[in-house]
């Protein structure tokens, strides 16, 4: 067999992408006050921003949403999807949300009070507004492996236990339950292994506390641990992440990921001891029990793409597209968090940029960049993300200058990938010709989003 891995599907349906100019696209980055969260996706050549809900629905996908039950009640969809899952999960009760971050908000609401903790290998940043905003804290305590980007280790998603321990010797009382994300997206997409999963389980349960997972990339992470954890190589994924499921007492999912769809998320728990309060939170925020905020049809795509989502030729091609795109990075020089996670590659700006000083935001520069040459958008997760302007007007910067580029599911080829390769690395030789930036515009929170910028 050749050795070069394809795309495991071909093209049924296509969405042109447009070609533009760079002085178009300088045009275009000015009108958006130079963030990239401003320009029209139209305008965008290969579109990384993220991975959530952008991905290519399958032919059997797009068939089954004519199959979607829209009754209010008790629908066919529902309970389709709902055997589907238990399937997966292992878990008695599944109750849909429209997305992941409703999982968050509907759960937490129904089961943390004012002054808990909740440790987890790295809060995504949804995840730690929720639950801050029910006035609980968010402690992350992933492996000191990974906070260190160039650092090569197999699973740098773990939590560190000695930590989880001293956390919970100290803090039992104000511990709801214990988390872990599946990968760890804060983190650059790192798995986490199954002996990890295992022994920080029964830790939780020495101490007589549930195990909560946010499950968005477990099928990822799942084929990490066929590849990377001895005794998994010959099992398959479905039974990997139903081993990863038995530990946990309940889990959240953003379906806009491993789940395939558009759009989607949900709740699964192994007890009906938060049913009740689930529901009730479920009925006054997202809808009734057997939709949660989505339609009949999304269902129906939902409970074929979680099963797609498992096939182990797509999940060998995924993961060897973000390690293909490293391999041109490192061959050009250029520094990312290593080894490459499932979903993305977050390269280290400042091996781009050294000279560049950090009030004029590096990561946010190179993000600059990479649309100018190549057209390209990522998500920068450095200072203007992560840093805060203080009321005395000084600035906090993050430790770490990272650009995010996040591949939608099954929506781009090599050719893309090679196409985007030879973009940073032009940006690299050019790198002296790489402007910084400086705010004009913030707000208090999440300023990335809308903030604007003019050149330093
Ligand atoms: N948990 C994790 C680990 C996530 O990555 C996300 C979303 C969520 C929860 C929230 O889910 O968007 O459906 O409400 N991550 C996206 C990203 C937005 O770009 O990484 P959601």
């Amino acid at each position: 067999m050749p050795k070069t891995m394809i795309e495991p599907f071909r093209i049924k349906s296509v969405e042109p992408i447009k070609m533009t100019t760079r002085e178009q696209r300088g045009k275009l980055l000015e009108e958006a006050k130079l963030n990239v969260f401003k320009l029209r996706a139209e305008d965008v050549l290969l579109d990384w921003l993220t991975d959530s809900g952008t991905g290519a629905m399958s032919s059997a996908q797009w068939a089954a949403i004519m199959l979607g039950d829209e009754s209010y009640a008790g629908a066919r969809s529902f309970f389709r999807l709902e055997a589907v899952i238990q399937d997966i999960t292992g878990m008695a009760h599944f109750i849909p949300t429209h997305q992941g971050r409703a999982a968050e908000k509907v759960l937490f609401t129904a089961v943390c009070k004012k002054g808990d903790l909740v440790p987890n290998n790295c809060h995504f940043d949804t995840t730690r507004a929720n639950l801050e905003f029910n006035g609980v804290e968010a402690v992350d305590l992933v492996i000191p492996e990974g906070l260190q980007p160039s650092l090569v280790y197999p699973f740098k998603g773990n939590i560190d236990l000695g930590r989880v321990e001293d956390t919970l010797k100290q803090h039992a009382d104000r511990i709801p339950f214990g988390m872990i994300t599946v990968t760890n997206n804060t983190g650059g997409g790192q798995p986490v292994s199954m002996a990890n999963i295992r022994a920080y389980s029964q830790l939780l349960k020495k101490f007589g506390k549930p195990f909560i997972m946010d499950v968005c990339r477990f099928a990822e992470n799942a084929m990490f641990i066929k590849m990377r954890e001895d005794g998994y190589q010959n099992k398959t994924i479905k039974e990997i992440c139903q081993e990863l499921f038995s530990y946990a007492d309940g889990a959240m999912m953003s379906a806009k990921k491993d789940g395939m769809v558009n759009i989607g998320g949900f709740i699964v728990l192994r007890s009906d001891k938060w049913l009740d309060s689930v529901r009730e939170i479920l009925i006054l925020t997202e809808g009734f029990p057997t939709y949660g905020g989505l339609a009949g049809r999304d269902l129906e795509a939902l409970a074929v793409g979680l099963v797609e989502g498992l096939d182990e030729d797509y999940l060998r091609y995924r993961l060897r597209t973000a390690e293909y795109l490293g391999e041109k990075l490192e061959a050009a020089g250029i520094g990312f968090v290593k080894p490459t996670g499932g979903h993305a590659v977050y390269i280290d700006a400042k091996t781009v940029l050294p000279d560049m000083p950090l009030d004029q935001y590096p990561a946010w520069s190179l993000c600059n960049a990479l649309y100018l040459e190549g057209g390209i958008r990522g998500v920068e997760i450095g200072s203007v993300m992560f840093g805060k302007h203080l009321e005395d007007g000084t600035e906090t910067y993050h430790s770490m200058e990272l650009v995010r580029l996040a591949f939608p599911r099954r929506m781009y080829t090599q050719s893309h990938f090679d196409f985007a390769a030879e973009a940073i690395a032009e940006v690299k030789i050019k790198a002296h010709l790489v402007r910084g930036v400086r705010i004009t515009k913030q707000s208090r929170y999440l300023r990335h989003f809308t903030a604007e910028f003019r050149w330093a």
